[in-house]
């Protein structure tokens, strides 16, 4: 049979956050898959990006006071640091912030426009007057106009689950500037993706996207609006690409993030030599495949479509959507600690143990899986450790020392191992129909089975008697190569595990096929533990970890332009807030930063130290009036490497931002380096 040609891709994280185990589930779930997919011999590439547009990027640059270029290649590095510490190993990781990207969203624009699927129109929107821009949705804030919960977002309540409109709620403010929105008129462009209902039904009910799923996105064309017009444009300021032919229009982030996926590929294929038309031609017989969260179909499953086939680009062979990740039976969260940061979790885990744990609970369908903690400590250590593991440290031993690393020439139980054989199909459908669960469940029944064998043969007891040497030899080698049946089956989850045991047998590379071939009369390398058992107080350790980098301060120095209406972090003890030293300040030089439109630096006197702190409250003061003031800074913060220099503290300020920032303290009765209480 042709070798397959598959693209997979996972949907592209955003730029402003790190990567936490609630996305892991996604790029592992793909990652096995593609990793299954070379392993059977196809051609597969795995191609992703960083989702680098958008409002609350260009605010997150803003508050740290750098560019959105600079915040964006920092998340990048961060993100694919992350990435490969699970070792997710991706064809090509690329930014939506590309010249191919911006090509393909113009080209994608274009078509629509031209084919009569783009409309513009004037609407009302919410606008904050002083930060001079509109408000998107989720940067209003007020009380919710059905249960009257303070501080909810412009479009949905999270106390009582209404969803509105941002002019429906009370008292709603800008939460970038505080102040009370206006409305204002403004153009924007619309899709319309009612044109595309015939297509958008063939699509959902071809088998393309999981039938709840297509089921659920039914709804919105039996719904009273139809499907509704989709506003692809933004008003400046806004980060992303203008769009063709206006002056001061943008794509909304949904438009180009997508097409991001087509960006990566494109890239890839002129870095490699790829055919990117044969994959993205309206006929094309190979394969492509997005992977991703259930919160996402809507736009996966009939914006997307829509887009490419208005452009005459083929659609996806299927949208995989899964469920999401809860900690202990819960929602992850930061006030319980259970928002495990990818970066935490690498500290002190293997992070072949939660590529194995997703593993055992993945299934095709959009259910959310859990990872208990406890279950997770014991199912590791039971079947990676005790099971897998141990089969190869109960036979090696011998082999290395009573054998000079020799292979037997045959299989004692040959009949036994045809079993293993024969599971190959079996366990192939499980990981090509996305039923990682099944997979491991039958892997894990072959475990069971080699170790029973071991049980019964006891070569620790033939060992012992000189006659029967010669069987501890066939029977270790018996198991060593169930053993490396099963880690070939689990090669797409456990890459680690599968490239020691490689070194290990000195055969090679380990694939699908190579499972019929039992390795014999072959000499193989010393034995090296391959895994170690999870010990409860790494989990300990590293939810310690994750707890300070979540408490780490914001890369912002001082609170300017911070959100005014930011909901209140989880509550703290008073240990924690004891933690704090604050000390009076002498200002004792204040100067302009080149290059930096926020930033003032500082040389503050603590009281015979001095300290250099960059503090974002060039909106509300002149440098030269602060020299010879006092203020107060936190004194014993970590000092943080920032764009221009290293920043040594932090002063405390109050205010909504802009010039109504406050951070001088009356002179009268203060000394600098006096204690604040
Ligand atoms: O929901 C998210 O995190 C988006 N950044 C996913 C984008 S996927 C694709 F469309 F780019
Ligand atoms: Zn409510």
């Amino acid at each position: 049979m042709q070798p397959r040609k598959i693209l997979i891709t996972s949907a592209l994280p955003y730029a402003n956050g790190p990567i936490h185990i609630g996305h892991m589930v996604e790029y592992i779930q793909t990652d096995i898959w593609a990793r299954f997919q070379r392993l059977r011999g196809n051609e597969c590439h795995y191609v992703c990006a960083d989702d680098t547009h958008g409002t609350p990027i260009m605010l997150r640059a803003q508050q740290e006071g750098i560019t959105p270029e600079q915040l964006i290649a920092r998340s990048s590095e961060e993100h694919q640091r992350d990435f490969a510490g699970f070792n997710v190993a991706f064809d090509n990781y690329y930014t939506t912030h590309s010249d191919e990207n911006r090509h393909f969203a113009e080209f994608i624009y274009k078509a629509a426009r031209d084919n009569g699927h783009i409309e513009k129109r004037t609407i009302r929107q919410a606008y904050d007057a002083q930060a001079k821009m509109f408000l998107p949705d989720r940067f209003i804030r007020g009380e919710c106009p059905r249960c009257g919960a303070a501080d909810q977002y412009g479009d949905n309540c999270e106390a009582c689950g209404a969803t509105y409109a941002p002019t429906d709620l009370k008292n709603a403010v800008s939460a970038i500037s505080g102040t009370k929105p206006i409305e204002k008129e403004t153009d924007h462009y619309f899709f319309k993706l009612g044109h595309f209902e015939t297509f958008l039904r063939e699509f959902l009910a071809s088998g393309a996207v999981q039938k709840e799923i297509a089921n659920k996105q039914m709804e919105w064309f039996e719904s009273d609006q139809g499907l509704s017009d989709w506003d692809v444009s933004r008003d400046a300021p806004y980060w992303g690409f203008k769009i063709p032919d206006t002056d001061d229009k943008y794509f909304y982030v949904w438009l180009d993030a997508p097409i991001g996926y087509l960006a990566s590929f494109k890239n890839l294929c002129e870095r490699t030599g790829l055919d990117f038309d044969s994959y993205w031609k309206p006929d094309s017989t190979h394969e492509v495949y997005h992977f991703i969260g259930k919160d996402i179909a809507y736009f996966h499953t009939l914006f997307w479509p829509a887009l490419l086939h208005g452009a005459g680009f083929r659609t996806p062979t299927a949208v995989l959507c899964h469920g999401f990740l809860t900690v202990n039976g819960a929602k992850m969260s930061k006030s319980r600690g259970t928002f495990i940061q990818a970066e935490s979790y690498l500290k002190h885990l293997n992070p072949e143990w939660l590529r194995y744990y997703f593993a055992s609970k993945l299934s095709n369908g959009v259910d959310d899986i859990d990872l208990n903690l406890e279950d997770f400590t014991a199912r590791v250590n039971s079947d990676l450790v005790g099971k897998v593991v141990n089969i190869a440290s109960r036979c090696a031993g011998f082999i290395n020392k009573r054998f000079a690393n020799q292979l037997a020439a045959r299989l004692p139980d040959a009949a036994l191992y045809q079993i293993f054989i024969d599971a190959s199909e079996r366990i192939a459908e499980l990981y090509e129909s996305r039923r990682y669960n099944q997979a491991m469940r039958e892997i894990m029944a072959l475990a069971d089975k080699a170790n029973q064998y071991v049980d019964e043969q006891k070569p620790w007891v033939l060992a012992k008697d000189p006659e029967r040497l010669h069987e501890v030899q066939a029977v270790c080698t018996q198991g060593i190569n169930m053993f490396r049946a099963i880690v070939s089956y689990l090669k797409p989850v456990l890459p680690s595990l599968a490239a020691d045991t490689e070194t290990f047998l000195k055969a090679g590379e380990l694939t699908w096929d190579s499972v019929a071939k039992p390795l014999l009369t072959q000499e193989v390398n010393t034995f090296q533990a391959l895994m170690t058992r999870i010990d409860p107080a790494m989990i300990a350790a590293m939810l310690e970890d994750n707890k300070q980098a979540m408490a780490a301060p914001a890369a912002t120095p001082v609170a300017s332009g911070a959100l005014a209406a930011d909901p209140i972090s989880p509550t703290i003890e008073y240990d924690d807030f004891a933690k704090i030293d604050l000390r009076i300040a002498k200002i004792i030089k204040a100067e302009h930063v080149k290059g930096a439109d926020k930033l003032v630096q500082l040389t503050l006197d603590l009281g015979g130290e001095t300290r250099n702190v960059f503090a974002g409250i060039k909106s509300a003061y002149d440098p030269a009036d602060l020299e010879g003031r006092l203020t107060v800074m936190v004194a014993n913060l970590a000092p943080r490497k920032m764009r221009f220099g290293v920043s040594e503290g932090m002063v405390l300020a109050a205010g909504p931002g802009g010039k109504d920032l406050f951070i001088l303290t009356p002179d009268e009765g203060a000394e600098p380096g006096m204690r604040v209480k």
